[in-house]
């Protein structure tokens, strides 16, 4: 080996320690804000509303009382359809679609849920108990 070669090795653990004393030195803040053996008490976490809910109108399409995160929906698969489509509903304890879920847009009875109520969170959505983002004045008609 050549000198210049050893003398760049034994640059390289000076270095190593120089670098090692600089990051103990700079000031390191957590980003949660607390030191890591401090408990962090979280604000309440809005959960998801179960238990059927009243309806605001008479027309609307019943908010949904439980969870549905692990529920897909896709053009290949339906989950919620495994508990309320009418050939299973009975056996799973669920609600049954009604009638106007089977109806195609000509007014047709199908037996299978109507393309037009396939995607059901376009109309039913569950409910979380957060605080509302803004405010809802909404009142319902009474003579509708
Ligand atoms: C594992 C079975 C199951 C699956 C899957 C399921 N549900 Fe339900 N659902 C129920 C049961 C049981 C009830 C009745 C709950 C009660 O009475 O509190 C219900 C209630 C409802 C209601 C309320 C009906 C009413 O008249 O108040 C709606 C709306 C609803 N589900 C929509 C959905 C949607 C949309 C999906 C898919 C994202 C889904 N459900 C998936 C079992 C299921
Ligand atoms: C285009 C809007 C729309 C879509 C899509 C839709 N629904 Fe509905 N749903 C309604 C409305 C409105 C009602 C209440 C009036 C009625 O029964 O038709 C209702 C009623 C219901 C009820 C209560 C039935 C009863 O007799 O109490 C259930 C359960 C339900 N829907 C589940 C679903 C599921 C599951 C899907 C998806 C497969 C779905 N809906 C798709 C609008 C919709």
């Amino acid at each position: 080996m050549n000198k210049s070669i050893l003398m760049g090795l034994a640059l390289i653990p000076p270095l190593l320690l120089g670098g090692l004393a600089l990051a103990q030195s700079s000031n390191v803040t957590s980003l949660r804000g607390a030191e890591v053996d401090e408990p962090v008490i979280l604000d309440n976490i809005p959960r998801t509303v179960e238990g059927r809910m009243q309806r605001n109108y008479r027309q609307q399409p019943p908010l949904i009382p439980h969870s549905v995160e692990q529920y897909q929906i896709d053009t290949r698969t339906n989950q919620c359809l495994s508990c309320h489509d009418w050939t299973k509903a009975g056996e799973r304890n669920a609600p049954t679609l009604s009638m106007t879920h089977y109806l195609d847009r000509d007014g047709v009875e199908l037996d299978h849920i109507a393309g037009t109520r396939y995607f059901c969170n376009q109309c039913h959505v569950p409910q979380a108990d957060a605080p509302p983002l803004v405010e809802n004045v909404f009142e319902p008609s009474s003579s509708n």
